[in-house]
């Protein structure tokens, strides 16, 4: 099933210079650049795209971690494009992460792990329309 999921090259793997490294992952494993932009995020807006762990001890650490440099913005797509993404990312943690993903092999630690992937539809639709009108993205 042809599907979208948002995806964010986090302030880390900028700053390592591997976004080229990580889209190529995307490309070359059946997943299409929907979208793409990159950004430097309002607190406001990182606060908002994390909602959902406000509650968690790490939610400031990582709201931070978020505005602190620019990140890559993008809408992949393609079949079962949500589950895709998370396999190609790895495990949260990057100690966890299995070889050859890209936390395994770009990521610092836990908190600065370098990609994000929508974890559901109804996640990735919140996700994508967060960052991107529908003119933005192409079919
Ligand atoms: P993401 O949402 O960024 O794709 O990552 P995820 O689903 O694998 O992990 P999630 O549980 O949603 O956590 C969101 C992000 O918060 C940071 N984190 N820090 N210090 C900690 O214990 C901790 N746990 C999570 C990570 O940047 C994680 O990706
Ligand atoms: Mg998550």
């Amino acid at each position: 099933m042809a599907e979208r999921t948002l995806s964010i090259i986090k302030p880390d793997g900028v700053e390592k210079g591997v976004i080229g490294k990580i889209v190529d992952r995307f490309e070359s494993n059946g997943l299409k650049i929907a979208a793409m932009k990159m950004v430097h995020l309002s607190r406001k807006e990182a606060e908002g795209f994390y909602y959902v762990h406000r509650e968690r001890p790490f939610f400031a650490s990582l709201v931070d971690f978020m505005v602190s440099g620019p990140v890559v913005l993008m809408v992949l797509e393609g079949n079962n494009a949500i589950a895709k993404n998370r396999e190609l990312m790895g495990a949260t943690n990057p100690a966890n992460a299995d070889k050859g993903t890209i936390r395994k092999d770009f990521a610092t630690d836990i908190e600065r792990n370098t990609v994000h992937g929508s974890d559901s539809p109804e996640s990735a639709a919140f996700e994508i329309s967060h960052f991107f009108s529908a003119t933005e993205i192409v079919n």
